[in-house]
């Protein structure tokens, strides 16, 4: 065992936290829990963060091509678009000035006149599946970029292809738990971002994966630990 020596010096997190060169597809989670577990407080991530997991939050997703989310995290936390950021530098260069959110439903439950697909400076795309609701379908269409992949249930492996198939490589997951357990169990995830907050919540939220036991469960290496205002800034990377 060894100590993790904190150095007095900032560091530059859009280098700590660039994708692996080489243009291949990557996709990277980004969660953040309390000391003992919890994904939500009062139904919520927002109450578990800090200005600097914001900050991390806003920097991950001017890194990233596309931003997938599940539906009930758009629903929870009242999604909007992705904005540009002055802060995110030189890190869009080449690329639209943001990523598109990728939004996970089956119900399609969502509401199409809200500024997340009114306002969005790149269109949002909707991860829907073949049996959706036919007027949900048409009215997603009409103001999404909707990609069908699955047909009960969405085929994430082959939802990630019609993201590539967009030119869409740096992905970046921001959950929630249910959408995360089943992008970790069809073996999609190669890095997860973590952030531990300094709190103890108890009581049954979920944790950062919500779904059934992993029958082979992926092993991940540290590729670094940050750390600010007694939170932990974790990054780990899916060991092959
Ligand atoms: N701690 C963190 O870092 C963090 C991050 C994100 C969210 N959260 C919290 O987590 C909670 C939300 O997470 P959640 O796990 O309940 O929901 P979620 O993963 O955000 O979204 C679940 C929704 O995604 C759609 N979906 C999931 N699997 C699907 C599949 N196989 N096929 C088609 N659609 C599918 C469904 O949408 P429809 O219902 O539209 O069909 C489902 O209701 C909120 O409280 C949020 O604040 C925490």
């Amino acid at each position: 065992m060894r100590t993790l020596t904190p150095s007095p010096d900032p560091v530059d997190l859009a280098e700590y936290y660039a994708y692996p060169p080489g243009g291949g597809t990557w996709l990277r989670a980004n969660m953040v829990a309390s000391l003992d577990g919890a994904a939500q407080r009062d139904e919520r991530s927002g109450g578990l963060g800090n200005p600097a997991d914001q900050e991390l939050f806003l920097l991950l997703r001017g890194l990233a091509d596309v931003v997938i989310v599940g539906a009930q995290t758009v629903r929870a936390e009242g999604y909007g678009p992705v904005r540009p950021r002055d802060s995110w530098g030189g890190v869009r260069e080449g690329r639209p000035p943001v990523p598109p959110l990728a939004v996970v439903s089956r119900t399609l439950d969502l509401d199409f006149d809200a500024p997340l697909f009114t306002e969005a400076a790149v269109p949002t795309i909707v991860l829907a599946t073949a049996s959706a609701d036919p007027a949900r379908l048409r009215a997603a269409k009409e103001r999404a970029d909707v990609v069908i992949a699955g047909d009960d249930s969405l085929d994430f492996a082959a939802a990630v292809r019609e993201l590539e198939a967009r030119g869409l490589r740096r992905l970046l997951c921001e959950g929630g738990p249910g959408v995360l357990a089943q992008i970790t169990a069809a073996g999609l995830l190669d890095e997860l971002c973590l952030t531990l907050s300094p709190m103890l919540l108890a009581g049954h939220p979920a944790r950062i994966l919500n779904g059934p036991a992993l029958p082979v469960p992926p092993g991940f290496r540290l590729g670094h630990a940050l750390e600010e205002d007694d939170f932990l800034f974790l990054r780990y990377v899916r060991s092959r």
